[in-house]
């Protein structure tokens, strides 16, 4: 990466490093990461996060261990109803796997090489009896004995270490108030812990990418309504089912996001969380892409996108002032709370006509039939406020216009008070459609 990338790049990253400051994450990953190669760069990019500032719960799980371990003892693994069923052999596995892990995760975050990312950082990881449970129990006939289920998380208790910036650790085991010990699902101790958070966000580190069953294309994002809907349709392979259905229940107990990201990609985290479009599925409880009415706090957002097309004269230049006092004709595309696309309609009620003006889409996302979208949208405003025609003044989409049903025109056609202020300098083109 040459000097400039490299500052364009960081400075991209800005915001995001502001807007997640002080959160805090809960982040699942299953025991195949632990045994990784590359898992000692997973743990450099949460510490990075940890750096700034980012509040972390980290929920391993410890499948692989608990199978190497049983099979080590002549044990088979038992499973019924697609869960562990854990005899008290099994469960001597599960605390021998979970001290490991905890063990071998805690000297990954106390390196602090000189030349290593690690450098100059001190993590004070934190573990302890913060998930409390209760067993099973039988299930159609059968005792799934020490496997149990998460009763409740010990909410004050991990805010308290957050406070003190430790990182937290919680393996798959909950404890009884009858000093027992239970092997839990770790996605189900990841969820529970979100919730009783009220977690900014739950980032699932997955095996697989999230896909349907149906093709491998990548999901980039889903409401949580849609996720269900799809659920309730068998859209989604077995794996991502799984997580999915995690992310729906997190959200359901008020957890903002999740994001179902593909653990092999080396620093998909960051690419997750400091890139406009990341590159996990992400479910969350608000679209992550809205048409809305504009607000003053768009301005700027607006501005961004409309001064550089005002600077090559493709759009008529507007002062902040301008679009302060007309702030109210516009609407906007926000991706991710940045706006990517505007249109503003000023209507015309004496000569029942609307003006589609500042039609404006960001580079990246033109192309994608966002344009039409706010077109369609502005025409069924239009409709709604009995206007019988839309007209537009453009220089360089009059053909974009004249294929979506405008027909050229002349300036006599346009609402005499209109005219008043046309910049004839412009030349522009008139087009109007009729609603
Ligand atoms: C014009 C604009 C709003 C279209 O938005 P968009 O989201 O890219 O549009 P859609 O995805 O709905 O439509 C894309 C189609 O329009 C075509 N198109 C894009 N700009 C065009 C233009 N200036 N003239 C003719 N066709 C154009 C694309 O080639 C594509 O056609 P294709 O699918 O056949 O290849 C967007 O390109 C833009 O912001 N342009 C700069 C500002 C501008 O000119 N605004 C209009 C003045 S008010």
């Amino acid at each position: 990466m040459d000097t400039a990338s490299y500052v364009r790049w960081f400075r991209s990253a800005c915001p995001y490093i502001h807007a997640h400051r002080g959160r805090t994450f809960v982040v699942n990953f299953g025991g195949e990461a632990l045994l990784d190669p590359n898992f000692p760069n997973l743990i450099h990019d949460l510490a990075l996060l940890h750096g700034l500032g980012i509040r972390l719960v980290l929920v391993p799980g410890l499948r692989p261990q608990i199978e190497a371990r049983l099979q080590a003892r002549g044990l088979k693994p038992r499973y019924a109803q697609g869960l562990r069923i854990t005899d008290a052999a099994a469960l001597d596995c599960i605390k021998e796997a979970a001290g490991q892990a905890r063990v071998e995760i805690e000297a990954l975050f106390s390196m602090g090489l000189a030349d290593s990312p690690m450098a100059g950082v001190r993590i004070r990881v934190s573990s302890g009896n913060f998930v409390l449970a209760k067993p099973l129990g039988v299930r159609d006939g059968v005792d799934f004995e020490y496997t149990g289920e998460v009763r409740r998380i010990d909410r004050d208790g991990l805010l308290s270490q957050l406070e003190l910036r430790n990182l937290v650790i919680l393996l798959p085991l909950g404890y009884s108030p009858t000093g027992e010990v239970f092997n839990l699902c770790a996605e189900e101790v990841a969820v529970a812990t979100a919730a009783a958070l009220k977690a900014d966000k739950l980032l699932i580190l997955a095996e697989f990418p999230c896909r349907f069953a149906s093709s491998t294309q990548h999901i980039p994002q889903l409401t949580c309504r849609e996720a269900y809907q799809l659920l309730g349709e068998n859209a989604f392979d077995e794996a991502s089912a799984r997580h999915v259905q995690a992310a729906v229940t997190a959200i359901e107990q008020g957890v903002s996001r999740v994001h179902v990201l593909d653990r092999h990609q080396d620093g998909a985290l960051l690419l997750e969380l400091f890139t406009r479009d990341g590159c996990a599925t992400l479910i969350s409880a608000q679209p992550f892409e809205t048409l809305r009415p504009a607000k003053l706090e768009d301005i700027p957002g607006i501005l961004e996108l409309i001064v550089p097309l005002e600077q090559e004269g493709t759009l008529v230049k507007r002062t902040r002032e301008k679009l302060e006092t007309t702030i109210g004709d516009f609407w906007v595309i926000a991706r991710d709370g940045l706006v990517i696309g505007c249109a503003a309609l000023h209507v015309f009620p004496e000569a029942g006509m609307g003006e589609l003006a500042c039609l404006a889409l960001h580079r990246d996302y033109r192309g994608q039939g966002r344009g039409r979208l706010l077109l369609e949208h502005i025409e069924k405003h239009a409709k709604n406020l009995q206007l019988t025609s839309l007209f537009v003044l453009t220089t360089r989409a009059a053909h974009w216009f004249l294929e979506r049903g405008f027909h050229l025109a002349t300036l006599d056609e346009l609402p005499p008070e209109r005219r008043q202020w046309i910049n004839l300098k412009r030349n522009s083109k008139v087009l109007i459609k009729p609603l």
